[in-house]
C-alpha cells in the first residue's frame, strides 16, 4: 500500500472552493461553473443557508465545512455580549443552516459539533468571554476542514488498492474536490492519486441531470488535473457497463446508514443495480462524518427540488411548460448492491450492520 506520507507529498490542490481568511468566508460559486469563475463572500448564517440552498456550495462534506464556518459567522455577525447569548445565537444559527438541505448528514453533523464544542469550552472555563469563544470556534472550524482533507487522503489510499493500471472508473454526480471543499474529493480521490502516481486511469462521468454536476463539475475538475474523462448521458450508464468499458463504480455519499444503505445523487441506485448484475464492483467512498448510525432508510428525507430544473436545461425549455414533474435529487442504494464502503478508517465489507460500527470504532 502506498503510504499516507507519500500521498500527502504528492497532493497539491488545484481548486479552492472554500476559503476562510481574515474572518471572511469566500465560496467558489458552483452554480456558475464551468462557464464563469465567481467567488462570493458570505457573512451570516442566513447567507450560508442561502448559498447551500442555491447550491453555490454543494456536496456533503463541503456543506458541512461551510456550515462549520457559518457557526463562527453567527457570532462575528451578531456580536452577542454574554456567553449565554452566544449559545442562544449558535442554537438559532444551527436551526437556520440545518434546514437548508435535508439529505446530507454532514450539515447537521458539523453544526452539532460546533455547538457542542462551544458548550464544552464554556463549561470547562476555557472560553471566559465571547471573544475567546470566537477564537476557539475558528480553530475548531479549521479543524473540520483539515480533518476532512486528511480523511480524503486516507480514503484515496484505501481506494487506490481497488484500482489497477489502465482502469476506467464510472462515477456519478461530482464527488471530487468541489464537493468536499478541499480540492481532492472522496470518490475521485483514488483516481486522482493514481494519476499523480503515474498510473494510467480514466473516468466515465454521467452528466447527472438535472443539475449537471457530472458535465459541469466532474468533467471540469478532472480536465483541470489532466485526467482522461469521457462524458456520457445518464441513459448510457447501462451500455458502458455492458460493453466492459467500466472496471469499477466509485461514488460519494450524502448519508450512509449502519446497515449499509447509501444515500447519494439520483442515478446512483441504477448504477449499483447494473454493476451488481454484471459483476462490476460498486464502492461508496465517504468520510465517517457522512455516516448516520441512528436512522432507518425510510426515515431519511430525499430532497425534491424545483420542477423547472426538469422542464428546462439551464433555463432553456425542454418540455411543455406546465407538465407535472417529480424531481427527487438523491436516491438510496440498498446494501445488497454495495461491494464495500471506503472510509478514512478502512474498507468496510458486508455484513455492514456488524462491520460499520466495528471499522468506524463507534
Ligand atoms: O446535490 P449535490 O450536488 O450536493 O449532491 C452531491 C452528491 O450527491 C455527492 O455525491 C455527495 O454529496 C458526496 S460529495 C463527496
Amino acid at each position: 500500500m502506498v503510504s499516507l506520507e507519500e500521498l500527502k507529498a504528492i497532493f497539491k490542490p488545484k481548486l479552492r472552493p472554500i476559503i476562510w481568511k481574515e474572518d471572511t468566508l469566500t465560496l467558489l460559486d458552483q452554480s456558475a461553473l464551468p462557464f464563469q469563475t465567481v467567488y462570493i463572500d458570505v457573512k451570516t448564517p442566513e447567507e450560508v443557508a442561502r448559498a447551500i440552498k442555491l447550491m453555490q456550495v454543494r456536496g456533503a462534506p463541503a456543506i458541512g465545512i461551510t456550515a462549520g464556518y457559518g457557526m463562527v459567522l453567527a457570532l462575528t455577525s451578531s456580536k452577542p455580549s454574554t456567553l449565554n447569548e452566544a449559545i442562544e445565537t449558535l442554537v438559532k444559527a444551527k436551526q437556520i443552516m440545518d434546514q437548508a438541505r435535508p439529505t446530507a448528514v454532514n450539515l447537521s453533523w458539523a453544526t452539532s459539533r460546533m455547538l457542542n464544542f462551544a458548550k464544552k469550552k464554556i463549561d470547562e472555563g476555557e472560553a471566559k468571554n465571547v471573544n475567546e469563544l470566537i477564537q476557539l470556534m475558528k480553530e475548531e472550524a479549521n479543524r473540520i476542514f483539515e480533518e476532512e482533507l486528511d480523511a480524503e487522503l486516507k480514503i484515496g489510499m484505501y481506494g487506490l488498492e481497488k484500482i489497477n493500471e489502465g482502469d476506467t472508473i464510472l462515477t456519478q454526480c461530482n464527488a471530487g474536490g468541489l464537493a468536499t471543499g478541499t480540492g481532492l474529493g472522496t470518490a475521485l480521490a483514488p483516481v486522482k492519486l493514481a494519476h499523480y502516481l503515474g498510473m494510467k486511469v480514466s473516468v466515465i462521468a454521467p452528466e447527472t441531470r438535472p443539475w449537471l454536476q457530472g458535465s459541469r463539475l466532474t468533467v471540469y475538475e478532472l480536465m483541470a488535473e489532466g485526467i482522461p474523462v469521457t462524458l456520457i448521458t445518464d441513459t448510457a450508464v447501462g451500455l458502458v457497463m455492458y460493453k466492459n468499458m467500466v472496471n469499477s463504480v466509485m461514488v460519494g455519499a450524502d448519508r450512509i446508514l449502519k446497515d449499509g444503505h447509501v444515500f447519494n445523487k439520483i442515478g446512483t441506485f441504477k448504477e449499483a443495480v447494473i454493476a451488481h448484475e454484471l459483476g462490476i464492483p460498486f464502492y461508496a467512498l465517504a468520510p465517517s462524518s457522512s455516516f448516520d448510525l441512528k436512522s432507518k432508510a425510510d426515515e431519511i428525507k430525499i430532497e425534491e427540488r424545483d420542477p423547472n430544473e426538469v422542464r428546462t436545461i439551464r433555463g432553456i425549455p425542454t418540455a411543455p411548460e406546465n407538465v407535472k414533474v417529480y424531481n427527487p435529487v438523491f436516491d438510496v442504494t440498498p446494501p445488497k448492491y454495495v461491494t464495500a464502503l471506503i472510509t478514512e478508517k478502512g474498507v468496510i465489507y458486508p455484513p455492514f450492520e456488524k462491520n460499520v460500527p466495528k471499522v468506524l470504532g463507534l
